[in-house]
């Protein structure tokens, strides 16, 4: 078969599947597998295809036609400029997640601080870790993470990436997790960390019930944060507020509802100047606060 012969059949097949960005992803799918972009198939549209060529590209097209994520069938995907291994078991990154990482960045370069101590939880792919390790280079940067089957990808992409990043395994909501970070002289240096930065799980039990095809292929670790979602944000907010030292950054990727929930959350929890930031669509996405000196509230 020649090559626009089966672009378009695949292009179709995706259609009628239901794959709402079909030529996009049959698009990615010619790069990825018969490494044919746009003007290979405007100029060499009708290049004969090999058999075996073509049966790769067609047992990719089924699995998107049966609903697993692009980015899964490719076993890569771009964040902030560069490319992180997918596949399931991890969660995708997504275009949202870099106004969470832009926000540090940002906070960083206004305080002339180039060298900070960031800890990264719910790590996933390590696309946040990796990216401010990547941008801020002399920062000291930590990524946490639970789950066994999203570690692999984790230590592969820091690998990848070049990105000198400490992987913690554990689980956040745990306090003992805090030993990792543990002041043997006890000369103060348990309160040094500078930001606090994360993608939690976050949807509620109902958003669990109405996943798209697509989304309900990701962990479900990755996703579910509790009956209203904020199960993380309260503990996060509190357990790692221990090791912050005052004036340090707690930031935060949020559901697009839970903007003031959770702004409310930081302020009775002993953060001040508290900010939601919104993502390209206009949607609360990012919630940051500064760690006050003052208690909590109770
Ligand atoms: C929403 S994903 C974010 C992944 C990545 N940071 C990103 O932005 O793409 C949340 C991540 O938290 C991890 N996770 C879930 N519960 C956890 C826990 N109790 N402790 C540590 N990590 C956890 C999941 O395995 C998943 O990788």
């Amino acid at each position: 078969m020649i090559l626009k012969e089966l672009y378009e059949i695949t292009a179709n097949m995706l259609a009628a599947a239901g794959v709402e960005s079909s030529r996009f992803d049959t698009d990615c799918l010619f790069e990825d597998i018969l490494g044919a972009d746009k003007p290979e198939l405007i100029i060499h549209g009708d290049r004969e295809i090999p058999e075996p060529a073509a049966d790769r590209l067609m047992a990719a097209a089924e699995k998107r036609c049966m609903g697993i994520p692009l980015q899964y069938i490719l076993g890569k995907w771009e964040f902030y400029g560069r490319g992180f291994f997918v596949g399931e078991g991890v969660l995708i990154p997504r275009p949202d997640t870099e106004i969470l990482v832009e926000r540090v960045i940002e906070h960083f370069a206004a305080q002339g601080n180039d060298s900070p101590e960031i800890c990264d939880l719910c790590s996933g792919t390590g696309c946040i870790a990796v990216t401010l390790k990547k941008e801020i280079p002399k920062a000291k940067v930590h990524a946490v993470e639970l789950s066994s089957e999203a570690m692999p990808y984790l230590v592969k992409n820091i690998q990848a990436n070049g990105a000198d990043v400490k992987i913690i395994k554990g689980d956040v909501c745990d306090g003992r997790i805090l030993e990792n970070f543990a002041d043997p002289e006890d000369i103060g240096e348990f309160r040094r960390i500078d930001a606090i930065v994360s993608n939690p799980p976050y949807l509620t039990d109902s958003e669990m019930n109405e996943l798209s095809r697509e989304v309900s292929h990701e962990p479900e670790i990755a996703l579910r944060g509790g009956t209203d979602g904020l199960k993380f944000y309260r503990v996060i907010s509190v357990l790692w507020r221990e090791i912050l030292r005052d004036g340090g950054l707690m930031a935060f990727e949020i559901g697009y509802e839970q903007g003031n929930a959770v702004k409310e959350l930081l302020e009775r929890s002993g953060y001040e100047n508290v900010s939601v930031f919104k993502d390209l669509a206009g949607n609360d996405r990012v919630v940051t606060g500064i760690k006050s000196s003052a208690s909590p509230l109770t």
